[in-house]
């Protein structure tokens, strides 16, 4: 195998990346660990962090605020796809990782790095994300994977940091393998890895329990552009403040918990919890809106699309041939997706109560009225009922039992 110099490693500042840098250095012979660390809106100390690269033995530790693109470009389409992989979980960690995967190949080349690297094991998604997405931007360039291949316990792991001086995780760790940006929160592993124990209330941090939401309910509109979230209420907010304020909004009424059996793309079950109450608030309301600016064929074969768009993030394929085709469907379809829907928040609930669209409605009240302003030729359903059950009647004509 040629040697490597330099590579970029995508860092978090958790034990398992830490100790990537000292291994990359002495198991591989690579004399050059750069870092990279992603802010996502996790709300970490990410200087403290870059330190920490640092002291473990990184040359260089970059930061690179994403979170801008990382809700315009990865959670708003997204929103528009109403993606949520099994019907429940809408990808807050899956949409981080291509764009991470992105930054990373960036790096690596402004800095002539021969190679990128990532700290995931064998069993997860995220290493599958993070490798087609380099292998789609990147064909050339090679990729390290360490924690795939040291065959080292959590412990094994912490005492190799140590003789680095990588410091064990002091405070009482968490049992918890938990991933966090501004989309949501996953927590994985510890009690929770018996699927009929309750999660309990201390894993939660956006989202506050039923018991302690507020006992009156809070109503709101979110208003849509082209299927994209505008504004809350009457104030137009920007991407960000839009996710952050349906954070807020649905987090505290105790909306946007879910606890999941998923299907990985490795073949394992495994029992998920997630709390991502903004993107589920807002796909919520999109769905909404486009009940009345979607025709029924479109709302039909655009909830296949929806289903596999879902599934190709999910499993990696974020840049692939497939994801991009589907966005060229969603996009036209979302050209009339503009209007605002009414949603009462209250104890654990986001309940539609209102939908409205000023200029692209295809609600029609003079035809669904029972009033007499009624403009319907009801006539007409004779002609059109004889037809629709032309080929229901030549069967019963020839299998009815009561003839
Ligand atoms: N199961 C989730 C997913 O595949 C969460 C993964 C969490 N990742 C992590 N490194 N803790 O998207």
């Amino acid at each position: 195998m040629q040697q490597l110099k330099k590579v970029v490693l995508a860092y978090s500042g958790g034990v398992d990346t830490s100790v990537c840098i000292p291994y990359l250095k002495n198991e591989y012979g690579i004399a050059e660990v750069v870092t990279f660390v992603a802010d996502l809106g996790q709300g970490e100390d990410l200087e403290v962090i870059k330190q920490k690269a640092l002291k473990s033995g990184a040359s260089e530790s970059i930061i690179g605020n994403l979170v801008d693109t990382f809700i315009e470009s990865y959670a708003f389409p997204a929103i528009r796809a109403n993606a949520l992989y099994s019907e429940k979980y809408p990808l807050s960690t899956a949409l981080a990782r291509p764009l991470i995967a992105e930054k990373l190949v960036n790096i690596a080349r402004e800095l002539n790095a021969d190679a990128v690297a990532h700290g995931c094991t064998g069993k997860g998604n995220d290493q599958v994300r993070f490798d087609l997405a380099i292998n789609a931007l990147a064909p050339d360039l090679k990729i390290v994977t360490p924690a795939r291949e040291w065959n080292m316990s959590r412990e094994e792991a912490i005492l190799y940091g140590e003789q680095f001086g990588i410091p064990a995780p002091v405070s009482k760790k968490s049992p918890y393998s938990i991933d966090v940006n501004l989309l949501g929160r996953s927590i994985e592993a510890g009690l929770l890895e018996d699927p009929m124990e309750e999660p309990p209330e201390d894993i939660f941090a956006m989202t506050s329990s039923i018991d302690d939401a507020p006992n009156s309910p809070q109503d709101i509109e979110i208003v849509f552009k082209n299927g994209f979230p505008i504004g809350i209420g009457n104030e137009l907010l920007n991407p960000v403040e839009i996710i952050s304020k349906a954070n807020d909004l649905a987090g505290s009424h105790g909306f946007g918990r879910i606890d999941m059996i998923e299907d990985r793309v490795v073949g394992i079950k495994s029992r998920e919890i997630y709390e991502s109450p903004g993107l589920l608030l807002l796909i919520k309301a999109h769905q909404e809106l486009e009940t009345i600016t979607l025709n029924s064929d479109v709302i039909d074969f655009k909830g296949i699309v929806e289903k596999k768009w879902a599934q190709l993030v999910y499993q990696g394929f974020w840049f692939g041939p497939l994801k991009q085709a589907l966005d060229a469907f969603i996009s036209f379809t979302q050209r009339s997706v503009n209007g605002r829907v009414k949603i009462r928040l209250h104890k654990g609930n986001a309940i539609v109560i209102g939908r409205l669209s000023e200029n692209n409605s295809l609600y029609r009240e003079d035809l669904a009225t029972y009033s007499q302003d009624d403009i319907f030729n009801h006539k007409q359903a004779e002609g059109f009922i004889y037809m629709w059950g032309m080929s229901n009647k030549i069967w019963a004509e020839l299998n009815s039992k009561n003839k």
